[in-house]
């Protein structure tokens, strides 16, 4: 369970160790890796690439997106405020309250939510305030499941904590097991990273899941960040939130969210992936000492963004709009692949998690033959000492092209894999 060789670094670039010996244990980034390993395939003539790679809708963003940014560009030459401004927060507020049927005035959307630039700079972030130089005399553990998204490794490890592997494959339901947990490796455990709807599985969190997890954090003093990135992306039912769970427990002490935080952002919601926009929310304790932290090294979110923003999350016709367009895509997608690669309908998300043998191998002979580019699943994964790599037989595909081209590139997929 814990990764004790982070030998791979396919970059090897650097001839002496300048700076952060922490940096070398990182592995390049997956993208990173994805293009050197596909540089050298020249895919066959007359084909236009169909890029399945990097999760990023290519849906057009609501028109108020723009429209906001205009009629507010006045306030570009002012420096963002750390906490946002208040109408972004009740925005966020009233959002959170109404997806996830709060109780009216539980959360206090001023002291529970802090805008960021995208989730992707506050999850890193978010290790420098959870980890402690030792916890319980040992070196601190970062938990995070296996596949994983690679900012969460990154933020471990640059945070001088030992990242904590676990294995989120089919027989756990996609998600790690709470169970193996040993009571050792709690102790020791500063921050857990959930991701639900998960990426890349698209397994969701079931409430007693959720309420278990909380429940340990709590037992054990650690931080749980859930990451809800996709909790907008669904096909047949909204997946549950750790806020909505969190306030279905019992909470005498008044603390509702204590040592939880939820990361949401508009870059799947609203196909925004260049606004840079989302928001973390929970423990009021943890957003203050997080607003601390910002204050010194965070970007912030300029204030027309803050205004478009505050817009989107008030506006839900774009986001069934495109649900729509997602769910078009799956059923393409299922007509084409349904029954192979361990084909499934994820809970949510826009990614197909498939089984095709040997991942690097499947994505090299997509590339070359059909044009189509799809994520090695053991970029995204790591093996611990004695097991396989999860991700080692799987390829991602994300669906984020229109229906035509997820129609064409899934029977590529089929023509070239077999
Ligand atoms: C699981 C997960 N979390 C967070 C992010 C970051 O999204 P952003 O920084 O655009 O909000 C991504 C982006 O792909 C993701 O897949």
């Amino acid at each position: 369970m814990v990764l004790t060789d982070f030998s791979v670094n396919s970059g090897a670039v650097f001839t002496e160790a300048i700076g952060s010996d922490r940096l070398d244990l990182l592995t390049d980034y997956p993208f990173t890796r994805l293009a050197n390993l596909l540089a050298p395939i020249s895919p066959r003539a007359n084909v236009s690439p169909m890029v399945l790679t990097v999760g990023e809708p290519q849906h057009t963003p609501p028109a108020i997106l723009e429209e906001t940014l205009r009629a507010t560009a006045s306030g570009w030459n002012k420096y963002p405020p750390v906490g946002g401004t208040p109408e972004f927060r009740a925005a966020v507020g009233d959002w959170l309250t109404r997806r996830y049927d709060l109780p009216a005035g539980l959360l206090h959307a001023d002291s529970s939510v802090l805008p960021l630039s995208g989730t992707r700079e506050a999850l890193f972030m978010l290790a420098l305030l959870a980890v402690p130089t030792r916890k319980a005399g040992r070196q601190p553990a970062v938990l995070m499941p296996n596949p994983f998204y690679a900012p969460y490794e990154g933020a471990a490890v640059m945070a001088g904590a030992e990242p904590v592997f676990l294995s989120a494959t089919r027989e756990t339901g996609f998600l790690p097991d709470l169970d193996a947990l040993t009571p050792e490796l709690l102790e020791r455990t500063a921050l857990f990273y959930l991701c639900t709807p998960a990426n890349p599985q698209g397994a969701a969190a079931t409430p007693a899941y959720l309420a278990k997890a909380i429940g340990l954090a709590r037992q054990y003093g650690f931080v749980l960040a859930v990451d809800e990135c996709y909790a907008e992306i669904w096909l047949d039912a909204p997946p549950v939130g750790a806020l909505q769970v969190a306030a279905s427990l019992p909470h005498a002490d008044g603390k509702p969210w204590a040592n939880l935080l939820v990361f949401h952002s508009l870059s799947k919601r609203s196909s925004a992936a260049g606004l840079r926009s989302g928001f973390v929310a929970g423990d009021p304790a943890l957003i203050g000492r997080f607003s601390r932290l910002r204050s010194y090294g965070c970007a912030g979110m300029p204030l027309p963004v803050l205004a478009a923003s505050t817009a989107l999350w008030r506006d839900e016709a774009h986001v069934e709009e495109n649900r729509a367009a997602y769910r078009a895509k799956f059923a393409a997608a299922e007509a084409e692949l349904g029954g192979r690669y361990g084909y499934y309908r994820p809970a949510g998300g826009f990614f197909l998690w498939l089984e095709v043998g040997d991942g690097e191998e499947a994505a090299k002979r997509l590339w070359a033959e059909g044009a189509v580019r799809v994520l090695p699943g053991a970029y995204l994964s790591r093996n611990n000492p004695g097991e396989p790599n999860p991700g080692d037989a799987f390829i991602r595909v994300a669906l984020v092209q229109d229906t035509d081209t997820v129609a064409q590139a899934c029977a590529s997929i089929v023509r070239i894999l077999g």
